[in-house]
């Protein structure tokens, strides 16, 4: 049922709360200031008022949000999209760290990257490979949690001194879950104890089997430390990437998933978005999660000041009005109208839910102590 506090009720007619709970309780309804009521209800109250009523619905609020209408023609390749997940200390980090010293550009540049939560590598032969930056089941998971299915390819870490580890398994069951094929990189070939042949056993028990034992996972046996074959990881993604035939139509208004979010001083609220589809430009208009905006400047992975973002590339949003949340969507909308609208509408579910909640909280609260 469409609900909504007594207060916001108020605000949204500016009349006082007072003046409300005394209209609902002429009409025998005894309410409070946080409480909420019920649409009907809200709108006799409106009426009374002499206020016109416009019921937003959901529907109403997020059709045509997101279009699913692209048409195949207007299709292009785009670069796919890496999670890397492990077992602690099985080189997660530093598997990031050494793809990312492949990339051509950056070289050239000097070298200098900047955190953002995620970084895109571009290879010598053009093709480029876009990371997220935030190793481990816990981002994953919640992203995923909130609908947000970013991840095209999962590599799986495994040191090969090691082995298959509690991490290492859960890591599987989370990729599956999600229907997100892996690679295994069999980490830290370069220790005299290293035991590739092991891994690709203690896989077998997982149902992950390797391209050698007769299966389709591929598997390359890695070095983050001593630099050693992340060429021929990139190769394993690339092919995995073609497999999937991943495509985004570049010529859309931009749609995203936020990947890292926060306040900084100086800078305002800033997030880290992944562009999925349509091309994100300086001045875009967008609303994510209950927060919107006006996109005031955009900032790659190298830390350069970009005009436009591309399908599949990560870059950094100024110009919010307020923090989202890792995993909320990131939506262009054609006015700033549409977007506080849209805005204020999920703020609102949003306060209802957390009324609901702690309504049930108090209750519970209530037959603890009888
Ligand atoms: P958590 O984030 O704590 O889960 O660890 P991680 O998976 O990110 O591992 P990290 O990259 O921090 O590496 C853990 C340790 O393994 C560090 O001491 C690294 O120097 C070492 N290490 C990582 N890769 C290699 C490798 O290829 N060879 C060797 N010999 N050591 C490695
Ligand atoms: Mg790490």
């Amino acid at each position: 049922p469409e609900v909504i506090t007594v207060q916001e009720l108020a605000n949204r007619m500016a009349e006082r709360g007072a003046d409300v709970i005394k209209q609902l309780m002429r009409m025998g309804v005894m309410a409070t200031i946080n409480q909420t009521i019920d649409a009907d209800t809200a709108e006799l109250v409106i009426a009374e008022f002499g206020h016109r009523v416009r019921r937003v619905s959901e529907a109403d609020v997020e059709v045509g949000l997101r279009l699913n209408d692209d048409a195949e023609t207007a299709l292009v390749p785009r670069p796919p999209v890496v999670t890397i997940m492990g077992h602690v200390d099985h080189g997660k980090t530093s598997l990031l760290d050494a793809l990312r010293q492949t990339d051509v550009v950056s070289r050239e540049a000097g070298g200098i990257t900047q955190h953002i939560g995620a970084y895109q590598v571009q290879l010598e032969s053009g093709a480029k490979i876009t990371f997220i930056d935030t190793p481990g089941h816990a981002a994953f998971t919640e992203m995923r949690a909130r609908g947000a299915n970013v991840t095209d390819v999962v590599v799986l870490v495994v040191a090969a001194n090691d082995g298959v580890m509690p991490q290492t398994i859960e890591a599987i069951h989370h990729a599956k879950a999600a229907k997100v094929p892996i690679i295994v990189a069999i980490n830290k070939i370069d220790l005299p104890d290293a035991k590739p042949e092991r891994v690709r056993q203690e896989l077998l028990q997982h149902e992950l089997v390797v391209e050698e034992l007769g299966g389709d996972i591929q598997t390359v046996e890695v070095s983050a430390k001593a630099k050693r074959n992340l060429d021929k990881l990139e190769e394993a993604i690339l092919l995995q990437a073609e497999i999937l035939e991943l495509k985004a139509n570049p010529e859309r208004t931009a749609e995203g998933v936020v990947v890292e979010a926060k306040l900084e001083r100086g800078r305002g609220s800033v997030a880290t978005v992944l562009v999925q589809r349509g091309t994100l430009k300086v001045g875009d208009v967008f609303v994510t999660g209950s927060e919107w905006g006006r996109v005031r400047a955009l900032v790659n992975d190298r830390g350069q000041s970009v005009e436009q973002a591309a399908p599949a590339s990560p870059v950094e949003v100024l110009g919010l009005n307020g923090t989202p949340l890792a995993g909320d969507d990131f939506t262009v909308v054609e006015s700033e109208a549409r977007a506080r609208e849209i805005a204020e509408f999920r703020q609102r579910k949003k306060r209802e839910a957390a009324n609901a909640a702690s309504a049930r909280g108090s209750l519970q609260d209530m037959f603890s102590r009888i």
